[in-house]
């Protein structure tokens, strides 16, 4: 379990002050996935080097199974520093060393004997679908194949946690999803607590179980996947719900329709029912499906023709379950 409790990181740089880190606050129970997603500039990797004591935090605490290590002595830093798996964007393997030897790093850094850790080098490579590959040198490797030798070197040391710098950022698509499931996978046979940082919200919706979105150093929405989802206008539920471009519409009716973006837990048998309800069209603009933690949630951009009242929709559709909001169609919606 990580514990993050207002996490302050400062930097002064000439006469001004960063705070690149303002407060931060959250958790991450074991055998789960926290994503943290945030812009360029948010204050992510800082929050990454704070949380692997790469970097010292100006203030707040970073609990690890309840052991604060933001205060830990420098002389216990080393120690420490193995309770936690660090994972990021590429691999840095040191490239003269074999994949064992890169992934046997930080046993021989913890000064395990050399029967051990050829044992344990076994298994995890074994773990991350490489055990044929321990006599190859990196450069024989592909990118996702490096990014998985990292990341058994970063269980190397049986840590509690995993954190994820960007651990997808650098692969295609494909690949990408290739590790992401490698890193669910890991989670739930070891129960780790694992913090992921991105700026991809694809990266969220594979592997997350919650998700914080940082902005200028502050936590401004948290909370399980199901939860953001359902907070309708929120800017997690936009990101994880986002709608493709809608068809244009004739110019001509642009200013007598109304459109409602409604929201709703399954697929769109409310927005059916309420079809059936008012005996009318509700005609589609645009719309997403989504699986997110076990539940499929989708949004839908409607027409209301003019024979309905928007409102009258709206009210009808919570009851049936959906959340919804009125909005006048946006000017490439009106061709
Ligand atoms: N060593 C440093 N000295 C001074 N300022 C820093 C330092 N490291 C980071 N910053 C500043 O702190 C803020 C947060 O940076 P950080 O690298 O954590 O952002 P990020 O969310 O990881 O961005 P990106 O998505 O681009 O990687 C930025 O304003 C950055 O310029
Ligand atoms: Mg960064």
């Amino acid at each position: 379990m990580i514990a993050v409790k207002d996490l302050k990181k400062v930097y002064h740089q000439a006469n001004r002050e960063i705070r690149a880190l303002d407060g931060v606050t959250l958790e991450v129970p074991d055998d789960s996935v926290h994503g943290v997603i945030g812009q360029s500039g948010a204050g992510k990797s800082t929050l990454v080097r704070c949380l692997a004591l790469l970097d010292r935090p100006t203030s707040g605490t970073v609990e690890i199974n309840g052991v604060d290590l933001a205060h830990v002595r420098s002389s216990d830093l080393r120690r420490a520093r193995r309770r936690l798996g660090v994972v990021f964007q590429h691999a840095n393997l040191f490239d003269s060393r074999t994949i064992a030897d890169n992934v046997a790093y930080p046993l021989e850094l913890a000064g395990v004997e050399r029967r051990e850790r050829a044992a344990k080098v076994t298994e995890l490579l074994g773990l991350v679908g490489l055990g044929d590959a321990a006599a190859a040198h990196p450069a024989q490797l592909s990118g996702g194949q490096r990014q998985r030798v990292g990341i058994a070197r970063a269980l190397a040391t049986d840590p509690d946690v995993l954190l994820c710098d960007e651990p997808t950022s650098a692969l295609d698509p494909r690949t990408t999803d290739e590790i992401l499931d490698l890193i669910a996978d890991i989670k739930a046979r070891l129960g780790l607590a694992v913090l992921v940082i991105t700026h991809e919200m694809h990266v969220v919706k594979r592997i997350c179980d919650s998700v914080s979105l940082l902005e200028a150093g502050l936590v401004v929405e948290s909370g399980p996947l199901a939860g953001v989802v359902g907070r309708l206008g929120g800017r997690l539920s936009e990101m994880l719900l986002q709608l493709p471009p809608a068809a244009p519409l004739p110019a001509t009716l642009g200013a007598t329709l109304e459109v409602l973006d409604t929201t709703q837990p399954g697929d769109t048998a409310a927005l059916t029912a309420a079809e059936r309800h008012f005996d009318a069209d509700l005609p589609v603009l645009a719309g997403t499906v989504e699986h997110l933690d076990g539940t499929t949630f989708s949004r839908m951009r409607v027409l209301v023709p003019p024979s309905l009242d928007p409102a009258v929709v709206v009210s009808h559709l919570k009851g049936l379950g959906a959340e919804s909001t009125i909005s006048a169609p946006s000017i490439d919606e009106v061709a």
